[in-house]
């Protein structure tokens, strides 16, 4: 979100009103600090005593969603103890300090390790990666390097390189859009089919050309948690790089399913085993585990990832290679993402997934019986993820459900799926850790009682407008 900054009008007329709220002499003495003397849009004049800037802030944050009814979100919202404790031991170390907190990157140089043998890197390939803030950064530097890639080739073709163009469907986030803004890129965005929420190969191969940087596909989409055909995909690209000489890799966005799917579904091809795929990015701070700030990216090969884009830092102590979009960052993140995977080992990344995935079809299924919803991901499982519309007999909409619901403290998001499948409204529930079986009853429960209650206001209302309308009548005949 962008921040306003707000004129010297707004904020005089802030303080006159703030100042008239109370007449307490303790809030009036807070606001006197706060908001009179120290307008929260201006750094104040004297200090306030941690102890109250505590009070004044914690309070407002108390305003905030619960993180733990917030199911909208992939993203962590709970750690183990000791992961919480490496968290903020090492939360003033700068990661890219390399030269100050070498043990910090070789931690990384770990993870990357971890993550590429999970993804099945060749052997007889040299793999590296890099952790970034999110797989949003790594999205964007996978694609870069691909773009670079296909220039570099043009050129040493002697062929133009003004138009290039990246393919991928409207089911992507929206990051892969900004890619095609920020680097230059022609967006191909292949539209979705009105029931089925993904890619089509077909259709990729049309919209193939020598221009093409990459091909993306997702493993867990945004928008339903479904899987594009990605080793359909592959196939198609191994034949037309056979017949035509283009050999356009493929990016996996498995932002979510990178942490899933090789823990319920090891044997589903989607990563490096496929020829063509030669990048794949990961958030950690989803089913990695890991509190926000963390993802990463894993090349195929080192000769994946173009020289002219690294940069060799030298003000820090040593020289040092980087390949980031931003700079400094806090080493905790990717300290507590290794925390993870050694706690938890292989064998307890699978038994959390699959208890996620176990708890995401018992919902499902409660939802589907109470004749209320239609399931719409049921047929391709990848994520731990329940996407639903309502039954047509229903008299509202999910807008309205989703707003009730948040009158329960439940944060289900209600959005309509992109373009040829837009008139489809969906909600969609994100089933983390945090939420036990127990919960989800509750939930199903609260969801249920939330159906009724809008019928029941509808019901009041169409009641009422009868009434009067039987009124309006009546008066005719006095
Ligand atoms: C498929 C997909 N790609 C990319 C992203 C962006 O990830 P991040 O929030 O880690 O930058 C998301 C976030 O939800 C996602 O679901």
């Amino acid at each position: 979100m962008l921040s306003r900054v707000l004129s010297d009008e707004e904020l005089e007329e802030l303080m006159v009103e703030l100042e008239e709220l109370t007449d307490d002499p303790v809030t009036r003495s807070l606001l006197a600090f706060y908001v009179k003397r120290s307008p929260q849009y201006e750094i104040p004049d004297k200090s306030i005593s941690s102890e109250m800037v505590y009070y004044m802030i914690d309070n407002e944050l108390k305003l905030d969603g619960n993180p733990a009814l917030n199911l909208a979100s992939f993203v962590t919202t709970e750690m183990d103890d000791y992961a919480n404790k490496l968290f903020m031991e090492n939360a003033g170390k700068n990661f890219i300090d390399q030269d100050e907190y070498p043990y910090s990157n070789l931690i990384q140089d770990r993870v990357i390790n971890i993550l590429a043998r999970l993804y099945h890197a060749p052997t007889d390939e040299e793999p590296v990666g890099t952790s970034a803030i999110g797989s949003s950064e790594s999205i964007l530097l996978g694609l870069l390097a691909h773009k670079w890639n296909w220039k570099k080739k043009r050129e040493s073709e002697g062929k133009s390189t003004d138009n290039p163009n990246i393919i991928f469907g409207e089911d992507v986030h929206v990051v892969w859009k900004k890619f095609a803004r920020y680097f230059d890129v022609e967006p191909r965005i292949l539209p979705m089919d009105h029931d089925n929420f993904v890619l089509d190969v077909d259709q990729v191969r049309e919209n193939l050309d020598e221009n093409t940087i990459c091909v993306g596909t997702v493993v867990g989409t945004t928008f339903t948690g479904d899987m594009d055909p990605v080793e359909e995909i592959n196939q198609m690209l191994e034949e037309v790089k056979e017949e035509k000489g283009w050999d356009i890799p493929i990016h996996v966005d498995a932002a979510s399913g990178g942490f899933v799917v090789p823990f319920i579904l090891p044997d589903l091809k989607w990563d490096f085993r496929l020829s063509q795929v030669k990048t794949i990015n990961v958030s950690g701070h989803k089913y990695g585990l890991v509190y926000p700030g963390a993802g990463f990216l894993i090349f195929r090969d080192n000769g994946d990832l173009p020289d002219d884009l690294i940069f060799e830092v030298n003000y820090l102590g040593g020289v040092m290679p980087t390949y980031n979009l931003n700079f400094s960052k806090g080493a905790s993140t990717v300290i507590t993402q290794y925390f993870n995977l050694l706690n938890l080992g292989r064998e307890g990344y699978e038994a959390l997934m699959h208890v996620l995935m176990v708890n995401t079809n018992y919902l499902a299924n409660m939802m589907e019986k109470s004749g209320k919803f239609k399931i719409i991901n049921k047929e391709s499982k990848v994520l731990p993820l329940v996407a639903f519309e309502l039954d047509e007999s229903l008299p509202f909409d999910v807008f309205s459900l989703s707003d009730r619901m948040r009158q329960r403290g439940w944060i289900i998001p209600a959005y309509t799926l992109p373009k040829n499948a837009e008139d489809r409204a969906i909600m969609r529930i994100v089933i983390r850790l945090t939420l036990s079986r127990e919960q989800i009853n509750i939930l199903y429960n609260d969801l249920i009682d939330a159906c009724e209650s809008l019928e029941r206001d509808i019901e009041t209302v169409l009641g009422e407008a009868k009434k009067e309308k039987r009124i309006e009548k009546s008066r005719q005949y006095l």
